[in-house]
């Protein structure tokens, strides 16, 4: 079994992350509960920028909030001295009760509406990543009205495919995020642009997929946008300061995933987008990248108690637990593979395999297949591992599941960061119905 960051097991057998024994997390916050390991959320944010730090490369690493976002993660962003890449504004709201710094905060999305713009602008947030010519239209007519000016990327896709799931892959040709790259539609929306008093254009962006385990994507990206850039160099003279090649850095989920170390990736970035600008005469951009899963995934851990099972003889034992597709919604939707361990006595003899069945109304709750366990018994805990990114933040109220809270780690100490949801919360917004019918 492989334990990610400060996840080991104590003398007596139990699951530790970050110096706090989850037996007694689950004593005191209950289950099902998500748990972070602070200590290697922050190695993985100085892994990624102290990269280009060191090696004198002018960079910003934001850290994509759609994998978690609240506002104590939000904070520890700030306190890494990350950026922050928001889609919503939603999320672009909970950076505001964060106080995160507005100039470091980078605006994406394909269809942004014109109160979330609105709010950006507000807001005076660091740059809006534009994605199509509605978006060039309505941010225009916005700035206008509020006689303001905005730094912008423009989002290219570069007609790379990143190998991985098909369902995240968004930098191919066919994609309904950005301006095609070769089709003449980039070249165009750049034009618009620079012509506009009202953009700053910082440079383009691209996001070639998710959980990709090799740098080959990404330094095709670069070279392929360096190339366009060297183009335009020639025909607009301009040359951009800014290339944010996105994120979709891959983590181990299980032992057939073998991602590079993010400063393997920042590293074969920067030798490619150095070779290939020095190739043109053309100056180094600033390299920009928005790192999601890399920073959070294998931080996270969700403790579940197991309890009923249901045995099919001569096919499979099927154990169930107190959460499942509302609390990680990721093997319905993408067949994504966990490992998981007993959290109560991890080191105790693997006694048969058992697919582990979530509580949902629906047969593709499983959240796992197969899984070498010991004998099981009531109240067992299991601990899954690498929940951390887009397990919370896609959490669902699927038969009306309260979500789950979120339980920060670090040098011994917990801290409630997420409050679990009542059944309070759940009828919240809820009204009753007016009847029209005469009693
Ligand atoms: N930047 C942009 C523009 C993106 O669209 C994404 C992810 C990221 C950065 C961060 O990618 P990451 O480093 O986290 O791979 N729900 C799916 C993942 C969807 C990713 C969408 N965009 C999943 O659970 O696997």
């Amino acid at each position: 079994m492989y334990f990610h960051g400060t996840t080991k097991v104590n003398e007596k057998n139990h699951l530790e992350i970050g110096g706090v024994d989850t037996v007694n997390l689950v004593q005191k916050y209950g289950t099902p509960v998500y748990v972070y390991d602070v200590a290697l959320i922050r190695e993985r944010a100085r892994a990624f920028k102290d990269t280009f730090d060191q090696l004198g490369i002018k960079s910003q690493v934001a850290y994509a909030s759609k994998a978690f976002s609240s506002i104590a993660m939000f904070n520890l962003v700030k306190e890494e001295g990350l950026s922050l890449d928001v889609v919503s504004g939603g999320e672009l709201y909970t950076a505001i009760a964060a106080k995160f710094p507005m100039d470091r905060v980078h605006f994406h999305g394909n269809n942004k509406g014109k109160d979330e713009l609105e709010l950006a602008l507000d807001y005076n947030i660091g740059c809006v990543v534009v994605d199509n010519f509605y978006e060039i239209e309505l941010l225009q007519q916005l700035c206008m009205e509020k006689n303001k000016k905005i730094s912008i990327l423009l989002r290219v896709t570069p007609g790379i495919e990143a190998h991985t799931h098909d369902y995240i892959l968004t930098g191919q040709e066919d994609s309904k995020f950005g301006f095609d790259l070769q089709n003449g539609q980039a070249e165009q929306a750049l034009i618009m642009t620079l012509e506009s008093k009202y953009f700053n254009v910082l440079g383009l962006h691209c996001h070639i997929g998710s959980q990709i385990f090799d740098s080959t994507g990404f330094t095709l990206a670069a070279r392929k946008i360096i190339d366009q850039l060297y183009n335009w160099h020639n025909k607009l003279k301009y040359f951009p300061p800014v290339l944010n090649l996105g994120g979709g850095f891959g983590i181990r989920y299980t032992d057939e995933d073998e991602p590079l170390s993010p400063d393997s990736y920042v590293k074969e970035i920067i030798i490619e987008v150095q070779k290939r600008t020095n190739y043109y005469h053309l100056p180094l951009p600033e390299i920009w990248i928005e790192p999601g899963r890399s920073l959070v995934g294998e931080a996270g851990t969700t403790l579940y108690t197991i309890g009923s099972s249901k045995d099919v003889p001569n096919v499979r034992k099927y154990i169930a637990v107190d959460g499942g597709m509302s609390d990680n919604i990721r093997p319905a939707l993408y067949e994504a593979k966990y490992e998981a361990v007993l959290a109560n006595r991890p080191l105790d003899v693997v006694e048969d395999s058992f697919s582990i069945a979530g509580k949902c109304c629906e047969s593709g709750d499983m959240l796992i297949w197969d899984l070498p366990l010991p004998k099981i018994v009531n109240d067992d805990i299991l601990a899954v591992f690498c929940t951390g990114a887009y397990g919370y933040s896609m959490a669902n109220n699927y038969n009306r599941i309260p979500r789950p809270p979120v339980i920060f780690v670090e040098n011994g100490e917990d801290q409630l960061v997420v409050k679990r949801e009542t059944y309070e919360d759940i009828i919240r917004l809820d009204l009753p119905l007016e009847s029209k019918i005469n009693s």
